[in-house]
């Protein structure tokens, strides 16, 4: 800050204040210089009236004019700045809009729901309509129409939970007399069903050729909790029955839908297998994803993991539900949702699925 002396003229002075102007930032320092500038006594400005009252009429006429001026220019342009200081100031209790935000808890989607959403939009962009159908079951739908009569040692593999007391559907969750050979009037559901081929047979009774159709959603099986296993987890069930519907067309749905879930190049292998409601029956393996199939421990060193059972739909289902196969074929696949998305994911326990435990779901997407 310069001392004040009038000698260096009231058009120096004025320069002298505008940069001390500029670098006010708060109300105390406009008020400095206001008394600095403007105060009674011992101001420059003071200085300059005080200097004047002794000039001589020489004098006064070469820097009256500009005191003047600069006592003006001071009072107005340290005005201006007080009403724009005021302006800018927050009033009290107002909310700082500077501040972080708080980040509101956004849910997640599940991620056995992403797994069935990917499904059914994969599937759905093949022409295939997305069902779900009913978790309870009479014994005809799970097994009975699916060429596993009572006492067909296949109804062993599935350890089946019974309902303690038989209901029945309500009435309108059966459309009509069913067309093919199903039992009338309904019977009795006994049980949870086991798997969603239950719903080839609640469709085809319903509908004529052609089929084109995915089941998703939860099935039941007298399993205890562990790593691996569930008493209820997920199944995408596929049905598509039409005239000349061959295995090659079984091979290149699932083909796509490897690729499509798991990536491009994903490479599948048909194992034989058996099962009482396809012939020929296959259990298809996907390239293990981690390893691509080298052999690591995620596929026991084979570079394949199973993923599905299939085959062509057997005869006797399509005699179950009135269609006739000498004039159509057609093939089926069952998947099962948490074995995707444990694959997918590299999740080693399937416990984790239900436990909802934040930390876990909030690692899957929106
Ligand atoms: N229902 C079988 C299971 O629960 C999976 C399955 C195998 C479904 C072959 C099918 C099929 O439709 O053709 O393990």
């Amino acid at each position: 800050m310069t001392a004040i002396d009038t000698s260096i003229g009231p058009d120096r002075a004025r320069e002298l204040f505008r940069a001390e102007l500029a670098d006010v930032r708060t109300d105390a320092e406009l008020q400095a210089l206001r008394t600095r500038w403007v105060g009674r006594k011992g101001s420059w400005v003071a200085a300059f009236m005080e200097a004047l009252a002794t000039a001589t009429p020489e004098q006064k006429k070469t820097f009256g004019r500009g005191a003047n001026e600069l006592k003006k220019e001071v009072e107005a342009t340290i005005a201006e700045r007080e009403a724009a200081l005021a302006a800018a100031r927050r009033p009290a209790h107002a909310v700082d809009i500077t501040l972080p935000g708080r980040t509101p808890a956004l849910g997640h989607r599940h991620p056995l729901s992403l797994i069935r959403d990917e499904v059914g939009a994969i599937f759905t962009r093949l022409g295939y309509q997305v069902l779900e159908g009913p978790e309870i079951e009479d014994d005809y739908h799970n097994f009975e129409a699916l060429n596993m009569p009572e006492e067909h040692p296949a109804r062993d593999m599935q350890d089946t939970l019974y309902l303690a007391t038989p209901t029945f559907a309500s009435a309108d969750a059966s459309v009509g007399r069913p067309r093919g050979k199903a039992p009338w009037p309904p019977q009795p559901l006994t049980l949870l069903r086991t798997h969603t081929s239950a719903m080839q047979i609640r469709h085809m009774e319903q509908n004529a050729p052609p089929v084109r159709l995915v089941a998703i959603g939860p099935v039941y099986r007298k399993d205890n909790l562990d790593l691996t296993h569930t008493p209820m987890f997920h199944q995408v069930e596929g049905l598509v029955v039409g005239k000349g519907v061959t295995l090659a067309d079984l091979k290149g749905t699932l083909a796509a839908m490897a690729e499509a879930l798991f990536g491009a190049g994903t490479g599948v292998r048909f194992r034989p297998s058996f099962f009482p409601y396809t012939e020929p029956s296959a259990e298809v393996d996907i390239q293990c994803i981690k390893c691509k199939g080298a052999g690591c421990a995620m596929c026991k060193r084979t570079g394949w993991i199973e993923i599905l059972g299939s085959g062509m739909v057997h005869p006797a289902v399509f005699e179950a539900v009135g269609y006739d196969p000498n004039e159509i074929t057609g093939f089926a696949f069952g998947m099962g949702v948490e074995r995707v998305a444990l694959l997918k994911w590299g999740v080693e326990d399937i416990r984790l699925f239900y436990e909802n435990d934040l930390r876990f779901l909030e690692q899957f997407g929106l």
